[in-house]
């Protein structure tokens, strides 16, 4: 049976500081440098969600992407959108948000909700040329 790939796109906003608590502030600058800066900094963040199966051969469709889009808003966007991330998200907490983190703590809120197909992978983009992927793995 032919398996396909299909991603939905979407965009927040969002602040973070990059910091380990375990070091001091000159270890925390050194490795973090401007990210570690006090009050925080924002990006505007690219979310892809790939998910992976066989079309069904009614509907032609692997999951509708209304319906993608839809989990994706309801169980990520609305929880991060708009927020800091170091403060205000329930799934990162006690984690340095790096696109890295904030990458397995969507798989994790994605994970189990895909109502067919399966979850393939999730992309953070934090700028246009820096990403992190996971895979579930
Ligand atoms: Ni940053």
């Amino acid at each position: 049976m032919p398996k396909v790939y299909i991603t939905r796109r979407e965009v927040f906003s969002a602040a973070h500081r990059l910091f380990n608590p375990d070091w001091n502030d000159e270890k925390n600058e050194d490795v973090f440098g401007k990210c570690n800066n006090y009050y925080g900094h924002g990006h505007n963040y690219t979310l892809e969600v790939v998910v992976t199966g066989e079309p069904n051969p009614e509907t032609g469709y692997l999951l509708d992407l209304k319906i993608l889009k839809k989990i994706i808003r309801e169980n990520v966007i609305s929880k991060i959108d708009h927020k800091h991330l170091n403060f205000d998200v329930e799934f990162l907490k006690g984690k340095n948000p790096t696109a890295e983190n904030i990458a397995i703590g969507i798989w994790n809120e994605l994970k189990g909700k895909i109502p067919s197909g399966k979850l393939y992978s999730v992309k953070i983009y934090e700028t246009e040329n820096n990403y992190a992927e996971y895979k579930g793995e």
